[in-house]
């Protein structure tokens, strides 16, 4: 590669003569050396996928694409972190990698959505929206599991994760097996259990089976007694009417956007988490049948990694989401939102980082100040990285990627607008155009 003389020229309007005439000596160097002397200018395009914006030291268009970068070696696995402050556009980005995504084959799953923002997308694609909430006729049953060989191991550990959440600490073997021995008598029904099914049997042990088990059938209801208590709230509790009956939907494997609108739940963290981990529950099982490669976003994720019980659950789903063609975005403000899961050294604190570490793709846009340090760290950033964090524009993140990191402004095409313009509600009186209050 040749870095020419820099000459005066002549254009159609006359001769350029903006500066005195550069006399440096010529260099020349070959593009492996000039890569290591300018990281950002001499990365080779990223080309292949949707195209997601313009590269902002290249010109040229940024395509991304998870699995087929994955499959050429340049990702250790498919799944994307994307942090920025509010207002910069991350949300957008989310939107129109789906909607870009879908017109490419794949399909674009949105398990939990605590604005609403996410309606509109999934409307204008075709897709299906399911609103969960207090009053709202909608149920999903979370042991609606596919039915096959691991449908009880699966609905057992989902009554397992949702004990957890609602008591606010793990449970003991001993409660492990007072709800397993519950969830058999719910099964042994006949019918697909639900989990006011389940609270029924813990308050009623079976006999014969406590024996097989070794334990006295009073014990049995003892070992049960905080378990039925923390899922009675989704029976007769504040979280009533949204997971204790049969499923009111059926989903359809084929929908290329099934969005699960969890805005009418308010504000809570508690119920937030419940919601997500049944819904994701019974995603899990209605879309098992489907192989198509599917994004799995969690907008709004900071919200969730505060219950340590879901964020394990999320990343053992993580874990096999490779197998099944499944590229999770996990949208944050900042890296401390892992922090905040627990300190230094604890359970909580290693599953964070195996969050992090199973992101091989980290979109940054702009970060705080005081973010700056903690995120270099984290990200591995180089200085030339870190500088730019508190100067990128609206729309602008360094993709950092392991082989490779590009800037890149995220070109919004006018057609997307119409739904993923957040601000509308902050400029217009009347905004109308079938948006839900964020
Ligand atoms: N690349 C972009 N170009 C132009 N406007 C953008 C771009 N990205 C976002 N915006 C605008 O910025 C506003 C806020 O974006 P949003 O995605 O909601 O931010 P965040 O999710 O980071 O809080 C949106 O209304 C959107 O119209
Ligand atoms: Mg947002």
């Amino acid at each position: 590669m040749n870095i020419a003389r820099v000459r005066p020229f002549r254009t159609s309007v006359g001769r350029y003569a903006a500066g005195p005439r550069l006399r440096l000596p010529a260099h020349r160097a070959s593009s492996a050396v000039l890569a290591g002397a300018y990281p950002f200018l001499a990365t080779s395009p990223c080309d292949t996928g949707v195209p997601v914006g313009v590269d902002a030291f290249t010109g040229g268009l940024f395509c991304f694409d998870p699995w087929a970068l994955y499959a050429a070696g340049d990702l250790t696995n498919p799944n994307v972190l994307l942090a920025g402050v509010i207002g910069q556009g991350k949300s957008a980005l989310a939107k129109s990698l789906a909607l870009r995504a879908i017109a490419a084959g794949r399909t674009v799953y949105v398990p939990g959505d605590p604005k609403g923002e996410w309606t509109p997308v999934a409307r204008a694609v075709g897709g299906t929206v399911v609103r969960l909430g207090p009053g709202i006729a909608t149920r999903l049953n979370p042991l609606d599991v596919m039915p096959g060989a691991d449908a009880s191991a699966s609905r057992g550990r989902l009554l397992a994760a949702i004990a957890a959440l609602t008591l606010h600490r793990g449970i003991s073997a001993a409660e492990h097996g007072a709800l397993d021995a519950a969830l058999a008598g719910a099964e042994r029904r006949g019918t697909t259990p639900t989990i006011g099914h389940v609270v029924a049997a813990l308050g009623a042990p079976d006999r014969a089976a406590a024996r097989a088990d070794g334990v006295r059938v009073e014990d049995r209801l003892l070992d049960g007694r905080d378990v039925a208590h923390g899922l009675r709230r989704l029976v007769r509790g504040d979280l009533a009417g949204l997971f204790d009956g049969p499923s009111t939907h059926t989903l359809d494997p084929g929908a290329p956007m099934v969005v699960l609108d969890l805005s009418a739940l308010g504000s809570g963290e508690d119920a937030l988490a419940l919601a997500m981990t049944c819904s994701s529950a019974w995603l899990e099982g209605a879309l098992a049948a489907s192989s198509a490669k599917r994004w799995v976003i969690y907008d709004e994720a900071w919200r969730l990694l505060r219950q340590v019980a879901l964020v394990r659950r999320m990343q053992a789903q993580w874990k096999l989401s490779r197998a099944h063609g499944i590229a999770n975005l996990m949208v944050l403000h900042r890296l401390s939102d892992l922090d905040a899961i627990g300190r230094q050294g604890s359970e909580a604190r290693a599953l964070a980082e195996g969050l992090l570490a199973d992101c091989s793709t980290r979109v940054i846009y702009r970060q705080e100040a005081d973010q700056l340090a903690g995120t270099t760290t984290a990200l591995g950033l180089t200085q030339a990285e870190r500088d730019l964090l508190p100067l990128l524009p609206r729309g602008t993140g360094v993709w950092k990627m392991p082989r490779r990191t590009h800037v890149v402004h995220h070109v919004l095409h006018p057609a997307e607008l119409d739904f993923i313009d957040t601000d509308a509600a902050m400029r217009d009186d009347n905004h109308g155009g079938g948006r839900d209050a964020a």
